[in-house]
């Protein structure tokens, strides 16, 4: 698949089949989320693929809302940090959770962001703090999302290119 066709089939998937996702199509994930360039090189993040089913569902409880549609995931890829490694790791991990999707979508997989820095899980305990607990990892490593994959049970259109905000843009007049 071109890329700009993979860019105009992406849409946020949450609902999914339950078919497990091949060996070798999470291989082909994880080079990807290897391929992503990061500031300086550093490569501050550290990828956790859980495709364990009470895993996922306990995850899938790190927000009171937005992060529900976990459980019925086939794969979620969490995206840490480690603390102190890069001043722009939030940078990092974004163009790494982006790239996933992007294999994601070229894989016929249906994926969502879900966010987890800055967020909460209840009133006195931080959603980065409850995964930790879930999933044992050390102190400094810092959350910032996860990512949930599974073959798509719902259908999206492409955004029709009409109601992209083209005066977001600025620069050259469309000359074609
Ligand atoms: C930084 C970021 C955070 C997001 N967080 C969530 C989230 O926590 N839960 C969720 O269901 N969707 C989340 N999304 C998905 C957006 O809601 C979705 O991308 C947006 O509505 C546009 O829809 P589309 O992806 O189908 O084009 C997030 C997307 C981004 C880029």
């Amino acid at each position: 698949m071109a890329m700009l066709e993979i860019l105009r089939k992406r849409r946020s998937i949450r609902r999914y089949r339950n078919r497990k996702i091949e060996d070798g199509k999470i291989e082909l994930l994880k080079e990807a989320a290897l391929r992503a360039p990061s500031s300086r090189g550093i490569n501050p993040w550290r990828f956790i693929f859980v495709t364990d089913k009470s895993t996922l569902q306990k995850l899938s409880k790190a927000k009171e809302s937005g992060s529900g549609f976990l459980k019925g995931a086939s794969l979620g890829v969490v995206i840490c940090a480690v603390e102190g490694e890069s001043d722009v790791w939030v940078e990092d991990c974004s163009i790494a959770a982006i790239i996933l999707q992007l294999a994601g979508q070229s894989l016929d997989l249906g994926s969502c962001w879900i966010q987890i820095r800055q967020r909460m899980h209840s009133d006195n305990i931080s959603s980065e703090d409850y995964i930790k607990q879930v999933l044992g990892l050390p102190d400094n490593f810092l959350v910032e999302s996860m990512i949930a994959f599974g073959y798509p049970d719902e259908e999206k259109e492409p955004i029709p290119i009409e109601q992209l905000e083209y005066e977001k843009i600025s620069g050259p007049a469309n000359i074609a």
